[in-house]
């Protein structure tokens, strides 16, 4: 079961005052998982989660992370921008693929800059000048494996860069007088196992050692980036983030405290273990239709949530008006794009479903909104939160027309 963070009776006054589809975040869930993550990794003095930034870009969403202690990680001159102008201090830029400028900004704004291959240390030395402090990307290639279950296939990835690599880049980065290193590793996105970071850790602990031994730069953090995912589907077991912490614990006692390296940061930069389960989208029913299927149509479309039409990923569909009814049917939920694979659900069993009923989609909240686009002319929808004192905020309005239009030159709409 997926129970949604708001009732029937609130919700119903909220789209009774806001028209859907619109995607809606829980301020309480999101300060308690940021307090439980920092508790999770409160033995470690220098902790740090740098948000990922990509995952919710909604300035609301940010203050309230900035307020749990969190810093953000920025891929994009215009996220660290956001970050800048709203107070942040503590920004991760880790970007591939780098504009030159962007570099430049992203030093101009004291972000720390976590190079995502060897080759662009000549090319930030020579476009921005080299900092004094760096992180480097590490891609260790190969499968990325628990036991015998493949997480993911890091050899396929376009990002980072390989071991030799990494001592050479460091050895470099030392001689050309950059004072503080760090290192930082991506190796399997959404992850719902509580051994996903511990693993992750101990290799990268194990490098560290690697790297002082070969180069001998000691350094003074490690990220292990975002990958702690979220249960989708309702028979999944959530992650449990005091366990994952005390995991990467064990493992940083066993390797670098011995070493004596027992003053190492651990920076995590999260995204959809942060956000995702506190946003759903809600979303009304405006037709059914039957042909060879039985198809529910809603007010939402993949513009609003790409993920299920990008990755055929799984999102639980919650009824309002009959979450638990006993009398089921089978049908794909459909948005309104001129695309086939603009569908929430394909041959779901949910509660019958009838025209003008609110849903919510789950686990909206990461990587939902941001994604989203303008095909079909589709604009924006709005983003509101419910705040812990029970009451609601607009934190960003619905495009109109004129949004759409305001970067067209030579007409007039
Ligand atoms: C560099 C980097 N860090 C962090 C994240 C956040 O990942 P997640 O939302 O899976 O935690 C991403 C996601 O794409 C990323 O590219």
């Amino acid at each position: 079961m997926k129970t949604p963070f708001i009732s029937k009776e609130a919700l119903d006054n909220i789209t009774a005052e806001y028209p859907t589809p619109f995607h809606l975040y829980d301020e309480k869930g999101i300060r308690e998982k940021a307090r439980a993550l920092n508790q999770a990794f409160s033995w470690n003095k220098g902790f740090k989660e740098y948000f990922a930034v990509k995952a919710t870009p909604t300035p609301a969403i940010l203050k309230i992370l900035q307020e749990e202690n969190c810093g953000v990680d920025c891929a994009t001159e215009v996220e660290l921008l956001m970050s800048h102008k709203m107070g942040f201090t503590d920004i991760m830029f880790s970007s591939n693929d780098t504009p030159a400028q962007e570099y430049v900004y992203a030093k101009e704004v004291g972000a720390t800059i976590n190079l995502d291959a060897y080759e662009d240390i000549a090319f930030l030395k020579e476009v921005a000048g080299l900092p004094e402090t760096i992180s480097l990307r590490y891609n260790p290639g190969g499968v990325f494996a628990l036991g015998t279950d493949i997480m993911d296939h890091p050899e396929e990835s376009k990002f980072g860069m390989t071991k030799d690599q990494l001592l050479q880049g460091f050895k470099e980065l030392k001689e050309a007088g950059v004072k503080e290193f760090g290192i930082h590793s991506f190796l399997a996105s959404n992850t719902v196992t509580n051994d996903y970071y511990p693993v992750l850790a101990r290799q990268l602990f194990e490098l560290a050692l690697e790297i002082r031994e070969k180069t001998g730069v000691t350094l003074s953090f490690i990220n292990l980036s975002g990958g702690i995912g979220v249960n989708y589907y309702p028979d999944q077991e959530p992650n449990d983030i005091a366990l994952i912490g005390e995991g990467v614990r064990k493992a940083y006692e066993e390797v670098l405290t011995p070493a004596g390296m027992g003053d190492v940061k651990i920076f995590t930069e999260l995204g959809r273990f942060m956000l995702a389960p506190h946003g759903l989208l809600v979303t009304k029913v405006l037709h059914r239709k039957e042909t060879y299927r039985k198809y529910v149509g809603v007010d939402a479309s993949a513009v609003n949530l790409l993920r299920p039409a990008m990755y055929g990923s799984y999102h639980h569909i919650t009824n309002m008006d009959n979450p638990n009814g006993n009398e089921k049917e089978v049908v794909d939920v459909v948005g309104g794009l001129c695309e086939n694979n603009d569908k929430f659900a394909v041959q779901r069993e949910l509660p019958l479903t009838k025209i003008g009923d609110t849903l919510v989609i789950h686990d909206a909240g990461a990587h939902g909104f941001s994604m989203g686009y303008q095909y079909n002319a589709k604009l924006r929808s709005a983003e509101l939160l419910y705040q812990e004192d029970g009451t609601i905020r607009l934190i960003r309005r619905a495009e109109t027309p004129s949004d759409y239009f305001a970067t067209v030159e030579g007409f007039d709409f």
